[in-house]
């Protein structure tokens, strides 16, 4: 098992504060980098600058020998921010990784970069590489990070994995989420595996647990010794007690139609935070 000291960016964000702890357990250690102060350090280092503040990124990321990208916006928001905050963001942190000969860039990536494709209904699994459909201008910057991703491999020889995340709660959501739940223990055993992996190259790989209604396949998680513990099927029953069902908990026609769920309308819910 190695060991890395991991810049951690969005450090102050939900998903970071679902891993951190898991990490730290596991003998990383982190350096946390985010533009807003978080609620808890857990104990580590923090800088406070945005990822795009590429003279601050180069000293906080000095001495690392990992990083973990999660920093960005998480949900459709306008073109402008959108673009500033996690393309250019991830370009810079892609930039200083290289610059400081980090190998190992693990990249926070979204289901909604392939938002569009169809919920199979044959029984099929979507593949780990299932080509870029995005539903978003989100989507589109995670399909941009994962490009970026690519180049700084092909360009430079970074190992990076991009992880098309599907849908991390503390527990599952709603219909769709039972199917693309991924829980925090699990997303703790996928960062990590990113790490342990040896010589990964370039790839995507699905962020999801061994749903029982799951459609998105384990086999790239499974390549790189990441195998899911949680199933959201234990939350089904208590979901939809008969006769007493929230009907916002069902599945949408959208969430029937598309990967992506309700994100691929014409109307996507905006990020708000
Ligand atoms: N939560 C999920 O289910 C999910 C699903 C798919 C992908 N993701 C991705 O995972 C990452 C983390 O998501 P989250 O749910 O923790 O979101 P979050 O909003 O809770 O955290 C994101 C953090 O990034 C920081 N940030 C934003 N722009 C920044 C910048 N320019 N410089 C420095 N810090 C900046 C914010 O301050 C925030 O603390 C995001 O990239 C998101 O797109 C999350």
């Amino acid at each position: 098992m190695t060991v890395y000291r991991i810049a951690l960016t969005g450090a102050a964000g939900s998903l970071a504060a679902d891993i951190i702890p898991g990490l730290l357990a596991r003998g990383h250690t982190i350096v946390g980098i985010d533009q807003r102060a978080p609620r808890d350090t857990f104990g580590c280092e923090f800088v406070s600058c945005p990822v795009n503040d590429r003279a601050a990124l180069l000293e906080a990321m000095r001495e690392c020998d990992a990083v973990i990208h999660l920093a960005g916006i998480p949900l459709e928001a306008d073109w402008a921010d959108i673009l500033h905050a996690n393309i250019d963001g991830t370009e810079a942190v892609l930039h200083t990784a290289e610059q400081l000969g980090i190998q190992r860039v693990v990249l926070a990536s979204s289901i909604h970069a392939t938002g569009y494709v169809s919920v199979p209904t044959d029984g099929t699994l979507v593949p780990d590489d299932v080509r870029v459909r995005p539903n978003t201008f989100y989507g589109v910057s995670k399909a941009a990070v994962e490009a970026l991703g690519s180049l700084y491999h092909d360009r430079f020889g970074l190992d990076v994995i991009c992880l098309r995340i599907a849908s991390r709660f503390a527990e599952p959501t709603g219909e769709r989420t039972l199917s693309t739940w991924l829980s925090p223990a699990d997303a703790v055993r996928l960062f990590d595996a990113c790490l342990q992996t040896s010589h990964p190259g370039f790839r995507t790989i699905w962020g999801v647990s061994a749903n029982t209604r799951g459609y998105l396949s384990a086999e790239g998680g499974a390549a790189i010794g990441f195998r899911a513990e949680d199933d959201a099927e234990r939350f089904a029953e208590a979901m939809f007690t008969a006769g007493d069902t929230d009907p916002s908990l069902l599945a949408s026609d959208w969430d029937r139609a598309y990967i992506g769920g309700v994100f691929s309308s014409s109307h996507p819910p905006l990020f708000t935070g």
